[in-house]
């Protein structure tokens, strides 16, 4: 049932992201190992390489894929490895295994294994470092579930049914480096949980539908150099979330529902070198979000769809940060001329494929290491992209993919190559715009509600924004004595152009607009906001009841291998009930499908869904789009209803065409061959930066080593393509270069 083992240089390519041939051609090869094989398998010495990236020549039983019910046999004497991935096996004779005084890594993945006792309740196995049971049928772990493994290094427990895990499961996993419980239907982490494991350096959380961390969930961690966080809804962080982690140097948040950066939390984590916000739902980068945080070297801040600005300040003071990523946010059209402040360090600037229109001259000159930028994809104003850009900023940096780094505006000069286009031709103003995404055009809001508004515009000289109210009153900034708006209790505008309104009534409701402008001119938004009147009393006291009265009541009724059937009481939908679906096991690729419920309609059957698959799906109640601002107590009500489920194995053993199921179940061979790699980069952890003849991993993909997809903590890792050897130059071209 799995398909072929692919070439290895392929695989790296999926896992990664990077190719790395040079490290494939260095592998060692396998060597006949002329023993009693058992029947079927395959026995050979193959490379192995310990967690301190120490070779070995291992003793190798592979058995993988050969339905076997329970151990074959005679298994050789000094087996180092054996693996048995993708198997039918529920139970497992312990004693045979203890008759294997050198297994090593022992590899139960994609069985049938139903409860961890089965596995580790017999004789010690003294020697063995690495066990896999990923991908079992495991849903609770009582105390002390692995009571035999005394020096165990790494434990694979992802992609199970866990949903329960008694405080003192791990109790004997002294030298634990590497836990992952990554895909599991965990809901809360207990931090009893990890008392026992006082070396561990990675551990793998993400997947598991965790809503809120407990305070000091980590705290007996003190090793902890990596912990991955991605895809489990969070929505914020305590501000002692993080604390005691005192080694952490990489953590990733990838995928979650973070509305604000978690700065209080962060600042607790101070050996922090790595973070990976991205896939989160913050809508600005503040001022101070990013700030004194000396060891962070790489930030990634991608694939946010509410991302519109990064403010003034917003990045002060990294005086480690070398690189940093702010790509694939389709609304985000606004960098402050101040938003980065002391990054002396910053090499690389990723921020292509947003809604950028210009950079302005101020960001260059506060990066004075900037060596490439890649700015591709975005609607580039090439009349304001370099004006009055001075020689000092004229240095070489590097153009990431410069054939596609084009101009949009203004319409003499659209898709022109940026770097072909001369000063000669470039306008000398750079009138004020508002960039059409960062304004809907429609907001509405709850009587007594709040609604924020963020206008944002580019120009040189930096423009000023003022609003006009639907009764034309005028909002600006106090000093030019528009300070009307602040006798007005409703109104606030925030210093970069945000307004605030706040304890809406009828009365605000109308077209508001946003003016920009500077010496050269002006540039106008409009936006009419609707007010929803409070429902009467009573109404809203049925609403609420109708809310609670579903709350967890959304069930699963019936699972197939592609179906299932979901249901929830049998009372009147509001009118936007929504139903929204997605698989969880690969985080990243997987989009959540949504479908509208019919008012009265009490289940659904989800059809077209993965084999052996997990599932969220989520029972949205009438929370219409257009109330941003509900009262908390209406919101906490209305959050969706979720559950998640996993489902049936396909029956018939052919090898499915669809590509997810393939690389699930090549994953764990995957896995094992990204280790291999990992442990060649040798400590390229330590020496980022330092590019040498060794394989270079980022440290994302090395916490990736163990999700089964790194895509998911480089959404873009592929180096982009370097087309042009000699780099061009940042700002125009001179006059008498353009042919
Ligand atoms: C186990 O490994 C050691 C060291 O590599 C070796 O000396 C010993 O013979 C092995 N034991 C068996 C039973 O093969
Ligand atoms: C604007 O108003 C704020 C407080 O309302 C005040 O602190 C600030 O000094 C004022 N700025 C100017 C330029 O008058
Ligand atoms: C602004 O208003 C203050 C009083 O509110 C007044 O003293 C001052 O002269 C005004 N400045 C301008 C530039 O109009
Ligand atoms: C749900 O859909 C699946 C796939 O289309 C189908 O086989 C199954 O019978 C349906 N179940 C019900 C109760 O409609």
């Amino acid at each position: 049932m799995r398909p072929q083992p692919l070439p290895l240089h392929y695989t790296v390519c999926i896992l990664l992201f990077i190719c790395v041939p040079l490290a494939v051609g260095n592998l060692p090869h396998s060597l006949p190992w002329h023993v009693s094989c058992p029947v079927r398998c395959v026995c050979q010495i193959k490379p192995w390489f310990s967690f301190d990236s120490l070779y070995h020549e291992a003793p190798t039983v592979d058995c993988n894929d050969l339905l076997l019910t329970k151990l074959p046999s005679p298994i050789p004497k000094n087996t180092h490895t054996l693996r048995l991935q993708s198997n039918l096996l529920s139970d497992l004779d312990t004693s045979t295994l203890q008759k294997l005084p050198n297994l090593t890594d022992l590899d139960l993945s994609q069985n049938r294994f139903n409860h961890i006792r089965m596995i580790t309740s017999g004789p010690p196995l003294r020697y063995l470092l690495a066990l896999h049971l990923e991908e079992n049928h495991l849903s609770h772990l009582p105390d002390s579930s692995f009571p035999s493994l005394p020096v165990l290094q790494e434990l694979f427990l992802s992609h199970n049914n866990l949903h329960t895990i008694s405080p003192g499961a791990f109790a004997g996993l002294d030298n634990l480096l590497r836990l992952h419980i990554n895909n599991n239907r965990l809901t809360t982490i207990d931090p009893r949980w990890f008392k026992a494991l006082p070396k561990l350096e990675v551990l793998m959380l993400g997947g598991n539908p965790v809503v809120a961390l407990p305070e000091q969930a980590f705290i007996a961690l003190k090793s902890l150099r990596s912990l991955v966080l991605g895809g489990m809804g969070l929505q914020n962080l305590a501000e002692k979330a993080l604390d005691g982690l005192d080694q952490l140097e990489s953590l990733s948040f990838f995928d979650n529902q973070l509305t604000k950066v978690p700065t209080a939390a962060l600042r607790r984590v101070p050996g922090l070198k790595f973070l990976d916000l991205n896939k989160n739902r913050i809508k600005l980068i503040q001022n101070g979000d990013f700030r004194d945080m000396v060891h962070l070297k790489e930030l990634g801040l991608n694939n946010m769809d509410d991302l519109v600005s990064i403010e003034k300040g917003a990045l002060e003071n990294l005086p480690e940060l070398t690189k940093l990523e702010i790509t694939n946010n389709p609304r985000l059209s606004y960098i402050h001329p101040h938003a980065f402040l002391k990054l002396t360090r910053l090499e690389s600037l990723m921020l292509n494929s947003n809604s950028l229109s210009a950079l302005h001259h101020n960001i260059m000159l506060s990066l004075p290491n900037l060596q490439e930028v890649s700015l591709h994809s975005n609607p580039l104003r090439c009349d304001c992209l370099f004006h009055q850009t001075d020689t000092q900023t004229l240095r070489v940096v590097r153009f990431i993919q410069p054939q596609a780094t084009l101009c949009s505006e203004p319409p003499e000069l659209r898709s022109r190559k940026v770097r072909e286009v001369s000063t000669l031709e470039m306008s000398a103003s750079c009138l004020p715009m508002i960039p059409s995404n960062s304004l809907p055009s429609y907001a509405g809001v709850r009587e007594n509600g709040k609604l924020v508004l963020h206008c944002r515009a580019l120009g040189d000289p930096q423009p000023e924004i003022y609003w006009v109210t639907p009764s034309g009153m005028k909002l600006g900034p106090n000093k030019s004595n528009l300070s009307l708006c602040y006798r007005n209790k409703h109104y606030k505008l925030l210093p970069e152009g945000t307004l605030e309104i706040s304890k809406v009534t009828s009365h605000e409701a109308g077209l508001y607009t946003c003016i920009a402008e500077n010496i050269l001119g002006a540039d106008t938004r409009s936006i009419t906001v609707g007010v929803h009147a409070r429902e009467s009393r009573r109404k809203k006291a049925n609403l609420k009841a109708f809310l609670r009265a579903e709350v967890a009541r959304l069930e699963l009724r019936e699972v197939g291998e592609r179906y299932a059937i979901l249901s929830w009481q049998n009372v009147r939908n509001l009118p936007s009930t929504r139903l929204s679906w997605q698989a969880i096991y690969a985080n990243l690729h997987t989009p959540t499908y949504t479908t509208r419920i019919l008012a009265g309609t009490q289940s659904f059957n989800l059809t077209h869904l993965q084999p052996e698959t997990f599932y969220r799906v989520c029972l949205h109640l009438g929370a219409a789009d257009d109330t941003k601002r509900v009262s908390k107590r209406v919101r906490t009500v209305r959050k969706p209803q979720c559950v998640t489920f996993r489902t049936k194995e396909a029956n018939e053993p052919e090898a499915s065409l669809e590509l997810k199921p393939e690389l699930t179940s090549t994953a764990v061979t995957l896995l094992l061959l990204a280790l291999i790699l990992l442990a060649l980069a040798g400590q390229s952890f330590e020496a980022e930066g330092q590019k040498g003849d060794h394989v270079m991993l980022s440290p994302w993909s090395q916490v990736c080593g163990g999700c089964l997809s790194a895509s998911v903590w480089r959404p873009f890792p592929t180096r982009p393509d370097w087309s042009q050897p000699e780099g061009a130059t940042w700002g125009p071209s001179s006059p008498g270069s353009t042919t």
